[in-house]
């Protein structure tokens, strides 16, 4: 993606100078070159492709689709736009990851559902399934809240990584052993924004 970090440095300008030397720092180091492995198109293809699958399995039901946050946002946002039945929409925050790429494995709800699961039909949507660590404690963390069905949406899948056996319902795009930003994944927080999914590296 040749001069992507020209513009976040560009676009981030004027009066934020931490986030600018911050920027500063990622254009100069040889750290993170995000190249494109699935462009805007191809992604868009793939979500229709979901919500067809997921529209066929819902009929007369009204699920809750939860996203996981905050990677799932942008996804999620394509996704539901194309649902044409009545859902409910909910958001829970578990903290895995550190600074690093390494998961901890331990992880937490940081922030919880609004929603009372029980007896409802829920699909989780998350953006990646990588060591399957996180997923795992959300859907045993949901299971035992009792829902009338639990089902799983990921956009990406690395089953390369896999520590946990994981059933994802609904898989958007299997993908290598590389570290994926953009379309709502990040890098330490940076790259979110990019309208494709890249590779880091
Ligand atoms: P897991 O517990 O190892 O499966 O990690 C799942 C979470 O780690 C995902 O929901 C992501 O937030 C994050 N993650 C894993 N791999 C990547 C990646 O390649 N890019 C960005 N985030 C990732
Ligand atoms: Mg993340």
């Amino acid at each position: 993606m040749p001069g992507h970090c020209q513009i976040l440095l560009d676009r981030a300008g004027g009066k934020d100078y931490n986030r600018r030397a911050r920027l500063e720092k990622i254009a100069m180091s040889s750290q993170p070159k995000p190249r494109i492995l699935f462009t805007r198109d191809e992604i868009e293809a793939t979500v229709n492709r979901l919500a067809a699958e997921i529209k066929k399995d819902y009929p007369g039901k009204s699920p809750i689709l939860i996203g996981v946050l905050k990677g799932s946002f942008m996804f999620m946002a394509d996704l539901i736009r194309l649902l044409d039945f009545r859902l409910e929409v909910d958001f829970i925050r578990l903290s895995s990851y550190g600074k690093g790429r390494e998961s901890s494995g331990k992880i937490k709800v940081v922030q919880g559902l609004g929603s009372e699961v029980k007896g409802r039909d829920v699909l989780v949507i998350e953006d990646i399934v990588d060591t399957g660590l996180t997923i795992s404690f959300l859907m045993d963390y949901l299971r035992k809240k009792k829902p009338a069905s639990l089902k799983l949406c990921a956009l990406t899948d690395k089953p390369s990584r896999r520590q946990t056996p994981v059933t994802i319902d609904y898989l958007g795009f299997t993908v290598p052993d590389k570290f994926l930003v953009g379309y709502g994944l990040d890098w330490d927080e940076e790259f979110r924004n990019l309208p494709d999914i890249c590779v880091v590296e």
